[in-house]
């Protein structure tokens, strides 16, 4: 099967990362290649290196960027350990940072991957196809009271308790196994009654995001990319929901901010040091012909931020 992934906000994030000639960039979710082929070409003798946790896509990138030579170095990591891999590399710091996360159109159109529910498949959603824990051991092993947390917080389900309850009971008679026996429970009682309606998108973004640890990622990425970044350097993150953007937000905004005491002080005691200047005041969104030309495009928002020198105030 071949790779698609049609890369998303690709003219914003190569205006904002600003990448030069001969700088050095880390791809941090790598994918297809798509992200790192524009900015390889767009820089002149930089050099990238791009992380991915899963094999395929990995491959995929390799085969992409293969014309780049020696410019690209590739490896299978998870992007939150993005410092040791860089150092390993010699790479002390680098010059820009790009996260495009969340999950590409070839894993969401794989049915042996089980990420969609509107494809049948086995209930596994492991982006690291390594990694022991899949979509059917988190529903056959985990508490009805933590389901019902995994969809209320991450899939916004109201209505997760009668989700994780009907999840509970079908174990009882036989262990989940399949995608489209979730997709039908999701439907009948979260709402719809085609597999494509909203419940099923709901149960199935939440199991995702729980079995690869996305927001844990994320928080564990967005500090690991501060850390590693050249003054001057910047980040730019693209997500696909509002849980993962106002993770992104927020982190900007602290580390953006001259001071985290709580309001009444009569002075600042926090002896907070201002790290980021937040270059994307609003998130950026696909403009209507990107929509037009690829619909995936619609929930995806990007955010920039600078590193700056240490200084306090
Ligand atoms: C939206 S796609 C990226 C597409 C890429 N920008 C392109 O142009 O083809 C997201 C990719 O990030 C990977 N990914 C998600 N979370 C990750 C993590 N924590 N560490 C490493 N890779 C991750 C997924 O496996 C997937 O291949």
């Amino acid at each position: 099967m071949t790779f698609q992934h049609e890369p998303v906000l690709v003219e914003p994030v190569l205006e904002l990362l600003q990448p030069r000639p001969g700088g050095h960039y880390l791809d941090g979710t790598v994918g297809g290649g798509g992200h790192a082929a524009a900015l390889l070409t767009a820089a002149p003798d930089a050099h990238l290196l791009g992380l991915d946790q899963d094999d395929e896509a990995l491959a995929a990138a390799a085969a992409r960027l293969a014309p780049f030579g020696d410019r690209v170095t590739l490896r299978r990591a998870r992007y939150s350990t993005m410092a040791e891999v860089a150092h390993q590399l010699g790479w002390n710091q680098v010059d820009g940072i790009l996260l495009d996360i969340g999950v590409s159109s070839h894993q969401i159109n794989t049915p042996i991957r089980g990420f969609a529910h509107r494809f049948d498949g086995p209930l596994d959603m492991r982006m690291d196809r390594r990694q022991s824990l899949t979509a059917s051991g988190l529903l056959n092993h985990t508490s009805e009271e933590e389901l019902a947390r995994i969809f209320r917080d991450y899939g916004e389900e109201p209505r997760a308790r009668a989700l994780a309850h009907a999840v509970a009971v079908r174990r009882r008679e036989a262990p989940w196994e399949r995608t489209g026996e979730l997709a039908e429970l999701a439907a009948a009682v979260c709402g719809g009654h085609q597999r494509s309606l909203p419940g099923a998108t709901r149960a199935f973004q939440a199991l995702r995001i729980a079995v690869n640890d996305e927001l844990g990622e994320l928080e564990r990425g967005l500090r690991a990319a501060h850390d590693l970044l050249a003054p001057g350097g910047r980040l730019a993150v693209i997500s696909f929901h509002s849980l993962e953007d106002r993770l992104v937000k927020n982190f900007f905004r602290d580390a953006a901010a001259a001071c985290l005491c709580p309001p009444g002080l009569p002075e600042c005691r926090c002896g907070k040091v201002v790290t980021l200047h937040v270059v994307t005041r609003k998130p950026i969104f696909a403009r209507p012909a990107e929509l037009a030309a690829n619909p995936r495009s619609a929930p995806a928002r990007l955010r920039v931020a600078e590193r700056l020198p240490p200084r306090k105030g």
